[in-house]
């Protein structure tokens, strides 16, 4: 198997070299090497006609979210209109395409976790480009995986987790939100469970399709940064930690650019009985990465 995989340098991509090397033939790029910049659309095209892939794995996105807002064309071309490209390849090579999305295309109402069938409504630039490429995708008509997922963190690259860390070290008092939920998921474990999807739909082709990729349970960002610096508190006492208090605060307390949904909670059933596959609470992977990083 011949696998191209783009933006091998990211949270998710990195942790796909990983995981996609023993599937086959693995060509991995990045923005710096010939044809990996996904915004020259004429280079991806060519790369892809040139190495013929036999699955194309897309872990390369424009993710600053708020910069999305004032950047709306770039995001548009890296979120939605390089996917419709590498499925429009996919679709003429026969290839199978493997690609990223995210909670914001929905609009975070309710409580409940969001299906994979529910209505999408984005409120962000990102979310509305992340949309369209899947749209696109779909369109193209070509074999797919499409894995929605959230608040990914990896012992490799910046982080919410990371940041909390660091804040503690540094300021007496922290304020977080509270009134976000969602569930935060590992880039390895992302990255593992696409491998064995790829190898998956090889064998049952009806369960290509769009999925929810997320480790299991919920919190909100306010009780993640407690829970990670508790943790990290008694696998490290010897640091100097600053942070006395940790405040719990709503959205409208940090006012951004770009507008979050507030139910981040995606539902994983469809993903967990198709491939006969089980995921781990957040708080097994998120340890995992402080027992790491500390
Ligand atoms: N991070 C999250 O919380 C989150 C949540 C939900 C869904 N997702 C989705 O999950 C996927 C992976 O995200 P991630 O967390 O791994 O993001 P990430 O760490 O920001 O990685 C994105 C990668 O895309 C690369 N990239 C940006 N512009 C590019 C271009 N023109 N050509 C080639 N590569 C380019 C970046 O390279 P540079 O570093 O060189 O810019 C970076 O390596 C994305 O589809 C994202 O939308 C992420």
């Amino acid at each position: 198997m011949k696998i191209l995989l783009l933006g091998k340098n990211g949270q998710v991509g990195w942790e796909l070299q990983r995981s996609l090397a023993p599937l086959g033939e693995l060509l991995a790029l990045d923005r710096r090497d010939k044809g990996g910049d996904i915004s020259d659309l004429l280079a991806l095209a060519q790369i892809i006609r040139d190495v013929r892939p036999d699955v194309i794995v897309n872990a390369a996105a424009h993710t600053a979210v708020d910069k999305a807002e004032s950047e709306p064309d770039l995001a548009r071309r890296l979120n939605a209109e390089a996917p419709a490209l590498m499925a429009e390849e996919a679709q003429k090579l026969g290839a199978l395409l493997v690609h990223y999305s995210t909670d914001y295309v929905f609009d975070g109402a309710g409580a409940l976790a969001h299906k994979e069938s529910d209505d999408t409504g984005p409120l962000s630039v990102y979310g509305r480009t992340k949309l369209e490429g899947e749209q696109r995708i779909a369109q193209a008509g070509c074999r797919h995986l499409i894995f929605r997922t959230s608040w990914v963190y990896a012992a490799r690259g910046g982080n919410f987790a990371k940041t909390m860390l660091r804040l503690a070290q540094e300021r007496e008092k922290l304020s977080v939100i509270d009134d976000q939920w969602g569930a935060p998921t590992g880039a390895d474990l992302i990255a593992d469970i696409s491998a064995h999807a790829i190898r998956h739909v090889a064998q049952h082709a009806a369960d290509q399709g769009v999925y929810h990729l997320v480790a299991s349970g919920e919190t909100n960002w306010h009780a993640y940064a407690s829970y990670v610096i508790e943790r990290a508190k008694n696998l490290r006492p010897d640091l100097d930690w600053k942070v006395q208090e940790i405040a719990a605060v709503p959205t409208t307390a940090f006012p951004t650019p770009a507008v979050r949904p507030l139910n981040s909670r995606l539902n994983t059933y469809q993903l967990q009985a198709a491939m006969k596959l089980n995921l781990p609470d957040w708080k097994c992977g998120v340890d995992r990465m402080l027992q790491e990083i500390l």
